[in-house]
């Protein structure tokens, strides 16, 4: 998966449009931030998009429209994606902003476990060093994208586990792993071919809240969560070896077996059980939530011939929008 880049030149105006993808995590969350690997994928078919245009006036502006926010640089430099903005410069080499317009877009729904903080934020600092260093051969290495959009990621989760920032940077499904030092950052053979319907409950959820959930429950019976973490890390380890093996059908079997120990950390809703239970009910190999919980999106593994009919089902079991993914070769 290539990511999209474009500049337009026209007599005086220079545009650098960079584009970063959505992400599922199809296996391994919360317990990815107590050291269990966890495997996520981009996912194309939505994007969160930077235009960065020269503009005549000193100061920078940002423009996030679906974010319903317009903000100067020096009025809000505590803003995430100022911080973003001023760290990303310091990583080029610049001290001194140009005046520039940043236009961000997104059509990740917001909030709901599919990563639009973490696009919106990679594809900033990649418009950013194209307009800054312009060269190919000079750009920002996939990890140091992810790197810098870690440190965004920290306001808004408190303590990220690193997955999706290094998924939206890499764009290929990845096995990610927390240890002391280096994460542990693998791509994942996938040998089969199935479609994931995602399905949207429109319930808006905070991670950084989920997560201290399952911390406070953590702390008040670690055994039992520790127990509950090493069963979803073994998952993780044996949906990888399917995911090789093309076995689909054996996949969706331990994404149900995820769900049940996620509702044990505490992190389901009735919203999220009533479309996953409709996905099953259409003839979903398995489903489960995808993200932090407690609202946000599920994601259904299906085989191509039964996409629709699942689809229809989360529609009418009240998903406020249902998008597509292939999980396949890559
Ligand atoms: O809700 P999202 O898309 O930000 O996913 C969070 C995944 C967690 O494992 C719950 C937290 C983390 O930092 O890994």
């Amino acid at each position: 998966m290539q990511a999209t880049c474009s500049a337009y030149f026209s007599t005086n105006i220079l545009m650098i449009t960079r584009s970063a993808p959505g992400k599922l995590i199809l296996c391994g969350e919360h317990a990815v931030v107590y050291g269990q690997p966890a495997i996520a994928i981009p996912v194309d078919g939505v994007r969160a998009t930077a235009h960065i245009t020269a503009q005549e006036q000193e100061g920078v502006v940002f423009d996030a429209a679906d974010l319903g926010e317009r903000w100067r640089l020096e009025d809000r430099p505590e803003h995430p994606l100022s911080r973003l903005f001023v760290a990303t410069l310091q990583r080029l080499g610049h001290r001194e902003p140009p005046p520039l317009r940043i236009e961000l877009h997104s059509s990740i729904p917001v909030a709901s476990g599919m990563g639009s903080g973490a696009a919106l934020a990679a594809a900033l600092v990649e418009a950013l060093a194209v307009y800054i260093r312009g060269a190919e051969d000079r750009q920002l290495s996939p990890q140091q994208v992810a790197e810098l959009v870690f440190e965004s990621e920290r306001f808004y989760h408190g303590t990220p586990s690193g997955i999706d920032n290094t998924v939206v940077s890499y764009r290929y499904p990845i096995w990610f792993q927390r240890t002391p030092t280096v994460p542990i950052i693998e791509p994942i053979t996938v040998g089969g071919c199935a479609t994931l319907v995602v399905g949207d409950t429109g319930v808006r959820a905070s991670t950084r809240t989920m997560v201290e959930h399952v911390r406070a429950g953590w702390r008040a019976d670690p055994l039992t969560f520790d127990h509950l973490f090493a069963q979803i890390g073994q998952i993780v380890q044996s949906v990888r070896q399917l995911l090789g093996a093309g076995d689909m059908h054996a996949v969706g079997q331990l994404l149900d077996h995820n769900q049940r120990l996620l509702d044990q950390l505490g992190v389901g809703s009735l919203e999220l059980q009533r479309l996953l239970e409709a996905a099953r009910g259409a003839g979903a190999w398995g489903a489960k939530l995808s993200g932090g919980g407690g609202g946000g999106v599920m994601l259904a593994l299906v085989d191509a011939q039964g996409a629709d009919t699942v689809r229809r089902a989360l529609r009418e079991a009240g998903a406020v929008q249902v998008i597509e993914t292939v999980l396949g070769p890559y």
